[in-house]
C-alpha cells in the first residue's frame, strides 16, 4: 500500500505527514468548519446513539459527535496515525470529558473488527480516500453499521473544484519540477472526484439509497486579527503551501524554492484578501449511504 513513492499509507501518515497535520490541527479544523458544519447536518446524529469516526485524525468530528449524541452516546474513533491520536485523545480529555465517552483506537479501516451492527451512523471528513482496498474498506465499515444505518462522508471532488488548492498550485508550479501523474485511483485525495467511481465503489460494498451531494464552501484560510491583508496572506500562504498537494510539490525543494513559493502564494493572496481574510472556494461530495 503504497502512498508516496515506496511508503505506505501507515508510514506515511505516522511520518512527516502526520506529524504536520497534528501541528496544524487548530488551523485545519477552522478552515475546514463550513465544511464540517454541513458533515453534521447531513448525518443528523440521534442523541444516545453510537458513532463511528473513520480515519479521525486528531479527533475534530469524534468531538463535535461526542457533543451531539451526549453522555450516554457512544463514540469509536478510528485512525493509522498514532501522532494524530495522541493530539486527538489529549483534546478530547480537555473538550470533551463530560460527553459521550470516546475511544480512539489505531485501526485499519480496511480490516479492524469494529464488531457486527455496533453503529448507528459512520462518519468521515475526507479519511476515506487513502484505502488501498476501498471495496474491503466500504464492506467492513458497513458490516459494522446497524441494518439501516448511515454512513456520511465528505470527500474531494475534481482539483479543478477546488480553488483553495489550484489557485496556490499554479503559482508554485512553475517554480518546481513537474510532477509525475500517479493512477487515477491510487489512494489520495482525489480519487473519489468522478461520481461514477464513488457510487460504484459503494455499490459494490452492499451500500443501498446511495446519494452524492456536490457542495461548494469558501474556505477562510486565514484572517488576520487587525483586518491587514498582508498578515492575513502570510499566514493563509503559510497554511496552504503548509498541507496537501501543494506542500507535496515543495516536500523535497531547497529552502531559496520554498521561500520563494511562500512569496507568490502570499503577494497573490494579499490581493484577494477581503477585511483581513483570504477566502477560497473548496468543492466536495457530501456523501450519504446506507446498509
Ligand atoms: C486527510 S486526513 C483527515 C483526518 C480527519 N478526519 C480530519 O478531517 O482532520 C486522513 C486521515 O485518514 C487516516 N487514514 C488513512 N488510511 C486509513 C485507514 N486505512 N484506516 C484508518 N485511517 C486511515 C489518516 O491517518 C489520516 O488521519
Amino acid at each position: 500500500m503504497m502512498a508516496d513513492g515506496a511508503i505506505t499509507q501507515r508510514d506515511y501518515w505516522n511520518g512527516e505527514v502526520g506529524a504536520r497535520w497534528a501541528r496544524n490541527q487548530r488551523r485545519i479544523d477552522a478552515v475546514f468548519a463550513p465544511l464540517t458544519a454541513a458533515l453534521f447536518e447531513a448525518a443528523c446524529l440521534r442523541v444516545d446513539g453510537s458513532a463511528l469516526d473513520i480515519g479521525c485524525g486528531a479527533g475534530d468530528c469524534a468531538i463535535a459527535a461526542a457533543r451531539r449524541l451526549g453522555p450516554r452516546g457512544r463514540v469509536v474513533a478510528a485512525d493509522l496515525s498514532a501522532p494524530l491520536l495522541a493530539v486527538a485523545r489529549e483534546r478530547a480529555g480537555i473538550e470533551a470529558p463530560a460527553l459521550a465517552p470516546i475511544a480512539f483506537i489505531e485501526a485499519d479501516a480496511q480490516t479492524h473488527d469494529f464488531g457486527d451492527a455496533a453503529f448507528e451512523q459512520a462518519i468521515s471528513r475526507f479519511g476515506v480516500m487513502f484505502f488501498d482496498d476501498s471495496g474491503a474498506a466500504f464492506a467492513n465499515i458497513r458490516k459494522a453499521l446497524v441494518p439501516g444505518g448511515r454512513l456520511t462522508f465528505l470527500c474531494w471532488r475534481r482539483i479543478e473544484d477546488n480553488p483553495w488548492i489550484t489557485v496556490p498550485r499554479n503559482l508554485v508550479l512553475p517554480l518546481v519540477p513537474e510532477p509525475e501523474p500517479g493512477p487515477a485511483d491510487a489512494p489520495g485525495p482525489f480519487r473519489f472526484a468522478e461520481a461514477e467511481t464513488l457510487n460504484a465503489v459503494l455499490a459494490q460494498a452492499g451500500f443501498l439509497d446511495i446519494t452524492l451531494e456536490a457542495i461548494d464552501r469558501p474556505l477562510t484560510l486565514a484572517r488576520s486579527g487587525d483586518g491587514t491583508a498582508r498578515d492575513a496572506a502570510e499566514a493563509a500562504a503559510d497554511f496552504a503551501t503548509e498541507l496537501g498537494p501543494v506542500s507535496r510539490l515543495l516536500r523535497d525543494q531547497p529552502a531559496s524554492v520554498r521561500a520563494d513559493a511562500l512569496k507568490r502564494v502570499s503577494d497573490d493572496f494579499a490581493e484577494r484578501a477581503v477585511s483581513g481574510a483570504v477566502s477560497l472556494d473548496a468543492g466536495c461530495w457530501l456523501v450519504s449511504a446506507r446498509r
